[in-house]
Parts: structure tokens; sequence; C-alpha cells
């Protein structure tokens, strides 16, 4: 069920994140390879948002840029210090201050929550217009950090939301807990918002204070729960690890409900953006970086490091392939073990089986490029194109120099340096003079012998 109240996000990240210890601003640390904030963007378009704000601290502004770079319908806000969620969320008051709808405030440090979770936040809006918000609770006794939710006398709408440092001994044994985000008609926030004011003890202005300013202005507040999984926030360099294990293990059952073996599913790291087809079998000790997809019924061995390729049907790859940027697996290929392909191209039935490395080459189909060859296309300045039609074949130890190109069913002898282009159905070959010298071994050794004695 989708809400017809527009919606409009705003992301808070511009807390200090110091536990991290790190120069990298917590919400741009990698999980399953994409950022932090992007899992956040990615929620937000999932839950169909009209407008997405950022809130980030001005040490993050050349990160925040960047990210605006890449995604541009989002809005940057800056918060100049840290004075707590309600002043954050002010501070993108640009994009709702005249909105109508729901604003969703989420937290950039808590990926794992889920669409559907948000989805109900917003719907439990339709057909309640004494609604003002809905927060976002947990069950989680005697957590020691998250504020607790008090709720009314009738049992389902809350009365206010006591954060862990202001409660009493009571309070702490509530074990309703408050996640953090939010959802709140953007009207009202628009008028309450202004009158939260700094909390006694630490001087913050709190966005959980909204609670008991909607009920004092006559408005409700109701919640809806999720799994402490789904709201765990990221903190720390241990948090932001079992973040990436909990991940994996959702990301790998994914792939095996769409029909992929993994022999060993612990030892194989995936991408947010890894894709299979079906049949696809992965073998221990893989990584998959990002942009990568692998069609039906490929294998993929051992020790394999992949990235932004594509292996297509039935192909195998590996033990011990590095596939770089820009690479295509054609159908039925097989790339073998110590082999390094960048930004190259594989027709169908190619084989690469042994030792080889081959940059921007563009491989037609049925080829069979033997162990050792190497193309040398970079000449320090320039990258350099090698091309070769279908059918070739290369012996093994070939230094294909680029730019080069090699014809249809032609043949490189073992061990050619090719210098210039092998025309169709050619047999190319360069061969370094043979001497031979009978005897010669015994001699050269008596001579070293007498040597080392002397
Ligand atoms: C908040 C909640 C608490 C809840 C907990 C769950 C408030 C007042 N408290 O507390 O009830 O149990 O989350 O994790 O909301 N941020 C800013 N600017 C600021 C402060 C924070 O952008 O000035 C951002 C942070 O980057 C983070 C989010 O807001 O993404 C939450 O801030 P944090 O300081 O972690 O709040 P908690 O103390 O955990
Ligand atoms: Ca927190």
């Amino acid at each position: 069920m989708s809400s017809s109240l527009p919606i409009h996000v705003v992301i808070l990240a511009a807390g200090q994140g110091t536990r991290m210890r790190s120069h990298l601003p917590k919400v741009f640390h990698p999980l399953c390879g994409v950022p932090l904030i992007e899992h956040a963007l990615t929620l937000a378009h999932n839950v169909g948002a009209r407008d997405v704000t950022a809130v980030f601290s001005p040490s993050a502004r050349s990160h925040a840029l960047a990210l605006k770079e890449k995604f541009q319908d989002i809005t940057l806000a800056y918060q100049d210090e840290p004075l707590g969620t309600a002043h954050a969320v002010l501070c993108a008051k640009d994009a709702w201050g005249d909105a109508d709808g729901i604003v969703l405030i989420l937290f950039a440090d808590t990926p794992l929550i889920t669409a559907p979770t948000l989805q109900a936040l917003v719907d439990s809006f339709q057909g309640n217009e004494t609604q003002a918000v809905c927060v976002l609770a947990l069950e989680a006794p005697r957590h020691p950090h998250y504020g607790r939710v008090i709720l009314e006398e009738d049992g389902c709408h809350v009365a206010r939301i006591v954060e862990i440092k202001n409660a009493s001994a009571d309070e702490k044994n509530v074990a309703l807990c408050n996640a953090g985000l939010m959802a709140v008609r953007a009207r009202d926030l628009k008028e309450l918002l202004p009158r939260v004011t700094p909390n006694a003890l630490t001087r913050e202005y709190y966005l959980t204070d909204l609670v008991e300013l909607a009920r004092a202005s006559g408005k409700r507040v109701s919640y809806r729960t999720a799994s402490s999984l789904e709201v765990m926030g990221i903190n720390t360099r241990a948090d932001l690890a079992l973040s990436e294990s909990i991940l994996q293990t959702q990301l790998k059952a994914k792939a095996m409900e769409a029909g992929v073996t993994f022999l060993d599913q612990m030892s194989v790291y995936l991408s947010m953006d890894t894709v299979f087809g079906q049949d696809v079998t992965l073998h221990p000790h893989l990584f998959f970086g990002k942009g990568v997809t692998v069609e039906e019924g490929a294998t993929i061995l051992s020790f394999s490091h992949i990235e932004h390729t594509h292996i297509a049907k039935g192909a195998t790859v590996g033990p011990f392939a590095r596939l770089r940027p820009g690479t295509h697996v054609g159908e039925d290929a097989k790339v073998g073990n110590f082999v390094e392909l960048k930004n190259t191209h594989l027709g169908k039935g190619t084989k690469v089986s042994h030792l080889t490395y081959l940059g921007d080459a563009h491989v037609g189909q049925a080829c069979n490029i033997g162990a050792g060859t190497i193309t040398c296309n970079y000449d320090g300045v320039n990258k350099h194109k090698t091309t070769l039609a279908d059918g070739v074949f290369v012996g093994s130890n070939s230094t294909l120099i680029a730019p080069v190109t090699i014809g249809q069913g032609a043949y490189i002898g073992a061990g050619t340096v090719l210098t210039k282009d092998a025309p169709a159905a050619s047999l190319t070959l360069s061969r370094a003079p043979l001497k031979e010298i009978p005897d010669g071994a015994t001699r050269l050794m008596s001579r070293q012998k007498a040597k080392k004695a002397s």
C-alpha cells in the first residue's frame, strides 16, 4: 500500500562520528560497497520520496558536494554546530517549510532499516487527521543508550519520549525504546519544531521533544515498531563490521532464493548491486566488488577478485582470476588461473586459460590465448588497443604490442613479440636465432667449479 501523501525525506548526517576514529566522515564509510549515506538515499527512493535533503556538518562539505555530483536531485543542507537532532532538521527547513504531506526523518547511520518499515510510518497518517507524528520504536529491555517511549494510558499512543540521560529509574525499566527515525506531518513540523527548547542537561535541541509539543497542541502521536536488527545504528568500526555481516547474510539469502549455489557462503563477499542469474555456482573465497553481473549457469572458482564486470551465460572464471573494470566474459568463455583482464571483451567460447594479462583488448569468438600471453597496452603515457578477430590462436608466451590487430583465423607462434598487424589466416611468428654448442654444458660447469675452488 503506498501513501497518497507526498513524502519529503530529511536525512540527518551531521553527527561528529568521532567513535569511528577516521578522517573520512562516518556516513561516507562503505557498507557492502555502498557509502552509508547512499543506503539512506536508496531508502528514500524506495518509499517514493518527492524530494530528499541531507544535512551535513560543514567539515564534510567536499564529500557532500561529490555526492551531489552523483545524485543531482538531492538538496544539501549544513548544520554549523551539532546542536541536536531537532536543530539538524531545522537546518533543512527550506525543504519542508512550505510543503504539505509528510516529512520522513532518517538517520544516515542507520542503514539496515527497510522500506516496508518506513512505509508503515508514512501510512499511519492515512485517515488520521489529528495525528502529527509517528515514531519508530523497538522492544529493547534495559538498553543502555536508547531513549524510552512512554505511552498514554490507552496503550497505543505516545505520551512522550525521554532520553536515557533524563530518565527516572521507572522510565529506564520501560522496554519500548525510540529508534530515532520519525514521520511528521509537514504543517505540524513547521508549527512545532521552532518551539523546541534546549535540553536542561545537555543544551541540545531534541527532536523527541516534538512528541510532547504535539500533544500540548491537541494532536496525537502514534508509533510503529521495527526489529532491533533494522534499527541498529553505526557508531564504531565494530558496529560497521557487524552491519556488514548482517547485510552480507541478507544479500546471500536473496541470491540463493534466485537460484545461486554457494559452496561456502561465509567466504564470499558481495556488493549491494551484485546480480546473479539462475544456476550460478560460487566456489569458496570470492570477492565481488561493485558493478558485477553473472549470468545463468556461470561458475566462479575460488580466489577470484571481480569488479565492474559482466560474465555471460555458462562462462567459467578462476581459480585466481582478477577481472578489473570494463571486462566482459562472453558466453561459455573460460578464464583460468592467474589471468588478469582489464577493459577487455572476450567473445563467445574464447579461452584464456592460464597466466595472462589482457588490457584494452577486444577478443572475438572461439579464440585460444596461450599461457603467458601479455598485451603491452600502455606506453607510459597512452593506452592502446589490441584487437583479435574470431578464431585466433595465440601461442604461449606471446607479447602483443598495442596498437595491434590480428585477423580472423590467424595463428601467432609461441614466443612471438608481435609488433605489427597479423592478417587473417596468416601464421606470424618471431624467432630469436638458436645456437647449439656441443659439449658446452660440461665445459661451462667445470670452468665454474674451478673458479669457485681457487
Ligand atoms: C537518538 C534519539 C534517541 C534514540 C536514538 C536511537 C534524539 C534526541 N534522540 O539519540 O531517543 O533512542 O537516537 O539511535 O533524537 N545528528 C545531526 N546533528 C546533530 C545531532 C545528531 O545531524 O546535532 C544526526 C546524527 O548524525 C545521527 C542522528 O542525527 O545520524 C542521531 O543522532 P545521535 O547523536 O546518534 O542521537 P542519539 O543520541 O543516538
Ligand atoms: Ca545514535
